[in-house]
């Protein structure tokens, strides 16, 4: 036998003896973690539940380059929602992003402009969270939600306009006009059409028990999904699928791993190649999609191949970390990412007159001239709110915190304002007949007596 042929028969030798023992080592025993060590251990690897809080939203989504406003949230909303940027007037992001619907389309490939298919046959990702990724698309080729929102607008197969011509239709559209121009300096422009449905998708966060259980709740969750959260974590998912978004923070290899039955496999998924995507620079690398939701998000991956969810579970166990996991282990993690389908976070909270908010956080919210009487603001969170001329008569808002507030001609006749510290609030011509200060810090850091009911004023 000559000197090469040794080399390849050892070599060959050597991947079955190599392989064979890896298949006969019994699988690596998971021990599954008590709740608290859990819930502590996802916490400091990465995860994190999305929050509830107004202010706390607008940290975790937050870009200096496009700040979130009532406003500019309201007009992107209506944008989103609206045919107006698509040629024939039939299509908007919501055609292919149903927010009731897991944010997607539930198509295996996106329909746009007149039925057209997406020439890659590629599936709708969901816009649900969506602002959490650290890039967009499945090849991550655009850096935010407001350089993606562009892409749709242009393309031939989706909504099938110029950047000149969607500025045209807002410019034309009076009302539209009117709002752009009271939110942007420059007014109507592609970029600030791009960044007022940026600023709205900042706000689509959802939250859901997995949230709750990571706050804390040890029976927002089942069992069955606590040994799913255990494999997925223990296993190495969270590895790709991590931060707030679980996804969406990297762009990574797949299929990673092969085991011996794929050494002679040509096609480059184990599923069906239908469009011929092959990621990132054709390397087969894509953006690692958000988990948020998946139970809602049918078909799967970056084409749409798969319809059923334990498939896809099968699949990722499979060649992401290269162990199958048993069809116990895939239903434990179908259960976990159950867990993982939430509401639409109350970003845009209305108050009403009458309504009980007590310790809401409406930190910095714009309440001007609202009718506000009777409201329960117990507790809340005011600071920075703009109060301008409100109805706040016969409110509650003891113990409410209200720094930076803006209450000018508001109305708290009759409104309680114990426990308040007022050092740094605008009180310029409010009415304050029959107002309880009681306990009341006033603005000259006087505390106001029990029993005062406005002596300090
Ligand atoms: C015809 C269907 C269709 C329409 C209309 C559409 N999208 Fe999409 N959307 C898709 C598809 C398909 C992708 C994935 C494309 C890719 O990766 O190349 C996508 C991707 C996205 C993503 C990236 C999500 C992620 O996790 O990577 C966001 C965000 C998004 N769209 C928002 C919007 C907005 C905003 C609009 C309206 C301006 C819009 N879409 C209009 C089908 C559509
Ligand atoms: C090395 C990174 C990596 C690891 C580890 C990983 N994934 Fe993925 N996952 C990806 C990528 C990349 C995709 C998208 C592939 C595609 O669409 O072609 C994906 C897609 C998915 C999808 C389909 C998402 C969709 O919206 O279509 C599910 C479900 C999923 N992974 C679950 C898991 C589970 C469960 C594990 C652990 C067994 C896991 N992943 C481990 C990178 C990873």
């Amino acid at each position: 036998m000559g000197r090469i042929s040794k080399i390849i028969l050892g070599t060959v030798l050597f991947i079955i003896l190599f392989y064979g023992i890896l298949a006969l080592l019994p699988p690596k025993k998971i021990t599954y973690m008590d709740d608290h060590t859990l819930r502590a251990y996802a916490l400091s690897h990465g995860l994190a539940p999305v929050p509830e809080s107004r202010a706390a939203i607008l940290k975790a989504t937050y870009n200096p380059d496009n700040p979130v406003t009532d406003a500019k949230v309201a007009l992107g909303q209506k944008l989103f929602f609206d045919p107006i940027l698509s040629r024939d007037n039939t299509i908007s992001c919501a055609s292919c992003h149903i927010l009731e619907e897991g944010g997607d389309d539930n198509l295996p490939t996106a329909i746009g402009y007149h039925g057209r298919a997406n020439p890659r046959h590629l599936n709708s990702p969901t816009v649900l969270n969506a602002a959490l990724a650290k890039r967009e698309f499945w090849d991550g080729r655009a850096k935010d939600v407001e350089e993606q929102a562009g892409g749709p607008i242009q393309a031939p197969f989706e909504m099938n306009l110029t950047p000149k011509e969607a500025e045209e239709r807002i410019r034309t559209n009076p009302e539209y006009a009117r709002s752009f121009k009271a939110i942007f300096e420059d007014g109507v422009t592609f970029a600030n059409i791009r960044k007022a449905i940026g600023a709205y998708e900042r706000t689509l966060l959802t939250r859901g028990p997995y949230d709750r259980f990571l706050e804390g709740d040890d029976n927002a969750i089942s069992i069955a999904a606590k040994r799913g959260m255990n494999l997925f974590i223990q296993k190495g998912c969270k590895g790709c699928h991590t931060g707030m978004s679980v996804g969406g923070q990297s762009i990574q290899q797949f299929p990673l791993r092969r085991s011996v039955g794929d050494l002679f496999r040509t096609e480059p998924f184990p599923f069906p190649n239908t469009g011929g995507f092959l990621g990132k620079d054709g390397m087969k690398k894509f953006r690692v999609p958000i988990l948020r939701n998946i139970t809602k998000t049918a078909p799967y991956f970056h084409n749409g191949a798969v319809q059923d969810l334990k498939e896809a579970i099968r699949i990722m166990s499979r060649y992401q970390i290269g162990v199958e996991f048993t069809p116990e282990q895939i239903s434990d993690v179908e259960a976990f990412f159950k867990t993982l389908e939430g509401d639409l976070v109350p970003f845009r909270l209305q108050p009403k007159a009458g309504e009980d908010f007590h310790g809401r956080d409406l930190s910095g919210m714009d309440l001007r001239f609202r009718d506000l009487h009777g409201i329960n603001l117990k507790g809340a969170d005011l600071s920075d709110a703009d109060l301008f001329g409100a109805n706040l008569s016969g409110a509650n808002l003891t113990g409410a915190k209200v720094s930076g507030a803006n209450f000018t001609s508001a109305d708290l006749s009759y409104a309680s304002l114990s426990y308040v510290d007022l050092r740094n609030v605008d009180l310029i011509e409010v009415k304050l007949e029959g107002i309880n200060l009681e306990h009341a810090i006033w603005r000259d850091g006087r505390e106001c007596a029990k029993g005062s009911f406005g002596k300090c004023l």
